[in-house]
């Protein structure tokens, strides 16, 4: 019997021998459709190319696609576990033509694959085609299908449209009938909705597009998109019309009832069939980069999950079940989807962590749900005050509580349910009002109440299809913006960054079909990313679909910046010491600096040390994992929290794994582990290369290290040893050498200072003219007044004490040197005249024929600067007059 992994082959094997190109799945996360929550359908992933805005190099292609329908337009979420062939999570299995052919050959494709290779009765088959397209009747009649099982439907069952817009066009589908055992009619029959004919394969024409005004045109090309349910076929090819009942899915069951002790196909077997449909739709959807969240994407995921744990709940299970299912999945699936493989670990920790709060008010919830059940009579619906008090305080989601009381035969009062939960965010609105924040914060506020936090898809895309939600200009909303404008855009979804935990704001554009904006940073207020543009073509519109593209290469350098600041931190712990906490840092596409408490300088061996270590870990090119976790854990395992901050329940944790066992943990696998919100590299080697521009002092106790990566640090290194080489080439030395030899210099240098002052003080002291100018005798004073040159101001009171110590007792000393444009003058007294005549008055009678103002010292000297060396004969004099009046 082929398996579902068999059947998955041969169909795109089948379509692969026909020229299709395989193409892996694409992520669950719509990067191309902002209105779509989950992607839900084979052709969501080209839809592009139907429309000819997108060209690849193929023309044909085969996937199997991953599909959750759980959220949005298409929820099945009530019904599975209850139904045969409900899931959240689903393969659609489909081959795809653009522009090449068209019903000729999609119609046999599919009707030899279904009877030739999958060999089933083609006497048990019947076709639905769109009522006017007698083409598709008559292709059908020629492969051989008689004209009374070829039904025209004239319905929109047999016209298919992606969504409100976009590329569609008439089908035919394919039935299979179970036998009139089953109760049902065929398509187009009243009781068409019975298990007898059920639909196996989905053939859409793609040959027109919808458009929001409600008009509908033909497209240039005519294309083929189909979908079948591998679960369907599957059931089908293994005898069953249940999808439950297949390999897969038996396998996932009986793992189930292995680890709860219960029994897989009794009474119970319906909690074990939404575990097994749960499981698969909860892990890829991790696996896929969406984490369990209050809203959005994450809600939905919440939801499924908490709904499984509930049932599990219901099998008895005393501990957390859903990640321990994990391993079984990824038997079954990892080989068809190697993401599964790759995120196992993140899988089982996510799942683990939420069943493990959960289950702490699971109880308590179901308790009180009991009580208010008891007081009702027998059949009412659950008050909805009561379903809002589950959501609110024991964290049941709605559907969960649907749920619970669907077994009862009862329903949720949803209107009351609503009127509660519109309550509680009027008063939520009305306390942070009241919060004194910005009145122009307001806007933000709005916007993240009326449309929820913006959904960043940048983790792991930098380009994605968003819809605007509001343009605004200085605190008001405008519907739209034209050239030149600037301008924030909110959209509901982005791949752009918002600045945050140093990681600056992504740069990048946005286009609409209309117009284009150059984003020059992204904020986020609110939980709303703030894209602050301007509008650089045409004019951009609230509502539109619009392309958001990030600077790639920008971000790039940021991401190697923010992984080596990582590091860096882990490497000064490492040589520094555990009080190297993170103050501050700044991740940009140029540079990174990290802010720390130390207290000193580091050593040029320090430093050393740690540029050394980095770029270590950085060759080793260890994985960089991202984890979500409790606070507590992420301590416990030495994440780098700051102390103090508020963390949520959860928290984000990216960890550098050392390859060597030189890392922390049982282990020795991690290296650098840190609570981070920011984008990494993806291994360090990434990083390239790392260089310190040194260590600063940044405030009292916080050293401050800045450093270069990649690109820019090679460039730096570079440019520092060109030139060295310079350098080394103008000393004729070679440049291992230039260390002693620039010492060498210094050396001579400072002895070369040395002579030439001692040259200039004994010049100096001789007047210049070679010999000890005379001193003139005033009053019995000795009293020398002279000019001097090639002598600065500093010199002067050295020259002073000189002249004081040669001429001895009795000694008054004037002297003055032309400082080019200034006048240094400086003056004298021996110490056994400073009773008679002080310094200090020789010096300002000096000062005031020079053209100066001021200056002063002690008796026995003074200093003070004239102008104008022309009144040098003045000044002398008047020094000489005041020491005949002594
Ligand atoms: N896109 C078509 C479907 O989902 C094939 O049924």
């Amino acid at each position: 019997m082929a398996s579902l992994n068999d059947i998955r082959s041969t169909f795109l094997n089948y379509f692969g021998d026909q020229g299709h190109e395989i193409v892996p799945s694409s992520p669950l996360v719509p990067r191309n459709d902002p209105t779509l929550m989950f992607v839900n359908s084979g052709m969501v992933q080209f839809k592009n190319l139907f429309t000819g805005v997108e060209h690849r190099d193929y023309q044909r292609a085969t996937t199997s696609q991953k599909c959750v329908r759980a959220g949005g337009k298409h929820n099945d979420l009530d019904n599975v576990g209850y139904t045969a062939r409900h899931h959240t999570f689903f393969e659609m299995l489909g081959n795809f033509s653009f522009g090449d052919y068209f019903k000729e050959e999609a119609i046999p494709f599919a009707w030899n694959l279904i009877t030739r290779e999958f060999g089933i009765d083609a006497s048990r088959l019947l076709t639905t085609v769109y009522h006017t397209d007698d083409e598709a009747f008559e292709i059908w009649r020629k492969v051989g299908v008689p004209e009374d099982r070829i039904i025209r439907i004239a319905t929109s069952d047999n016209f298919w449209q992606m969504g409100p817009t976009g590329p569609c066009g008439p089908c035919t589908e394919i039935f299979y009938d179970h036998g009139d055992h089953i109760p049902g009619g065929p398509p187009g029959s009243p009781d068409e909705d019975g298990d007898r004919f059920i639909e196996i394969w989905n053939i859409v024409f793609m040959q027109n597009e919808q458009f929001e005004d409600g008009s509908m045109r033909a497209l240039d090309m005519q294309s083929i998109d189909t979908g079948m349910g591998l679960e369907r076929i599957g059931a089908l090819l293994q005898g069953s019309h249940d999808n439950y009942d297949t390999d897969l899915f038996k396998a996932l069951i009986e793992a189930s009832a292995n680890l709860t002790s219960v029994d897989p196909y009794g009474t119970k077997n319906v909690h074990h069939r939404v575990i097994a449909d749960h499981l698969r739709s909860t892990s890829f959807l991790i696996a896929d980069g969406v984490m369990p969240s209050n809203e959005g994407r994450g809600y939905v995921l919440r939801r499924i999950m908490r709904r499984a744990m509930r049932h599990a709940h219901l099998l008895g299970a005393a501990d957390p079940l859903m990640h321990r299912l994990v391993p079984s999945l990824v038997s079954q699936m990892g080989q068809a989807y190697p993401e599964l493989d790759r995120a196992q670990a993140l899988i089982e920790e996510t799942l683990r962590l939420e069943e493990t709060r959960f289950r702490q008010t699971l109880d308590r919830g179901l308790k009180l749900l009991d009580e208010e059940l008891a007081g009702l009579p027998e059949g009412a619906d659950l008050p909805g005050q009561a379903a809002f008090k589950l959501y609110d305080t024991y964290g049941f989601p709605l559907d969960l509580t649907q749920d619970a009381l669907r077994e009862q035969g009862r329903a949720v009062e949803t209107e009351g349910f609503d009127a509660a939960m519109a309550e509680q965010k009027a008063k939520a609105r009305a306390a942070w009002v009241g919060s004194g924040e910005t009145a122009d914060a307001a806007i933000w506020f709005d916007l993240e109440e009326a449309h929820g936090a913006t959904e960043f898809l940048g983790y792991d895309t930098e380009t994605a299809e968003g819809q605007v939600l509001a343009l605004v200009r200085d605190g008001d909303a405008q519907d739209k913006a034209g050239q030149g404008d600037s301008i924030a855009i909110v959209t509901n979804q982005t791949p752009f960054y918002a600045e945050a935990g140093g990681q600056v704001g992504d740069t990048g554009t946005i286009r609409t079909e209309t117009g284009a904006a150059r984003v020059t940073d992204t904020r986020k207020v609110a939980g709303v990313v703030l894209h602050q543009a301007e509008v650089t073509e045409g004019q951009i519109a609230k509502g539109q679909a619009a392309q958001l593209e990030v600077d790639h290469d920008r971000r790039t350098l940021i991401r190697a910046n923010h992984s080596a600041t990582h590091l860096l931190h882990e490497a000064l712990r490492r040589a520094l010491g555990d009080h190297v906490a993170q103050r501050g840092s700044l991740n940009a596409p140029d540079r990174l600096r990290f802010d720390f408490s130390h207290s000193k300088a580091l050593t040029l061996e320090e430093l050393k040390q740690v540029e050394a270590e980095v770029n270590a870990f950085i060759r080793q090119n260890g994985p960089v994992e991202t984890r979500i976790m409790t606070p507590d854990e992420a301590r416990g395992l030495g994440a780098q929290a700051l102390f103090g901050e508020k963390y949520g329940d959860e928290v984000r944790v990216v960890s550098m794994c050392a390859l060597d066992g030189s890392g922390k943990g049982t282990d020795g696998r991690t290296y650098s582990l840190e609570l981070c919100g920011g984008t990494h590299v993806a291994r360090t080697g990434d990083i390239g290369v790392f260089v310190t521009l040194g260590d600063s002092a940044s405030s009292a106790g916080v050293r401050r290290i800045e450093a270069l990566t990649g690109a820019a640090a090679f460039d730096y290194l570079s440019a520092q040893d060109h030139r060295l080489a310079e350098i080394a080439l103008a000393l004729k030395t070679p440049p291992a050498e230039l260390g002693p030899r620039v010492q060498g210099l210094m050396q001579e240098r400072r002895a070369l200072e040395n002579e030439v002052a001692q040259l200039r003080r004994q010049l100096a002291m001789a007047g210049g003219g070679g010999v000890a100018p005379e001193a003139e005798k005033i009053n019995g004073i000795s009293y020398l007044a002279q000019v001097l040159e090639g002598v600065t101001g500093k010199d002067l009171p050295g020259l002073i004490d000189e002249h004081k110590a040669r001429l001895g007792a009795g000694s008054a000393v004037l002297l003055m040197a032309d400082t080019g444009g200034k006048v240094a003058v400086a003056a004298g007294v021996s110490d056994d005249l400073t009773d008679r005549v002080s310094a200090v008055d020789l010096l300002k009678a000096a000062v005031e024929k020079l053209g100066g103002k001021g200056g002063g010292g002690r008796p026995d000297m003074a200093q003070g600067g004239g102008r104008d060396i022309g009144g040098a004969e003045a000044a002398k004099s008047a020094g000489a007059e005041i020491l005949k009046g002594v």
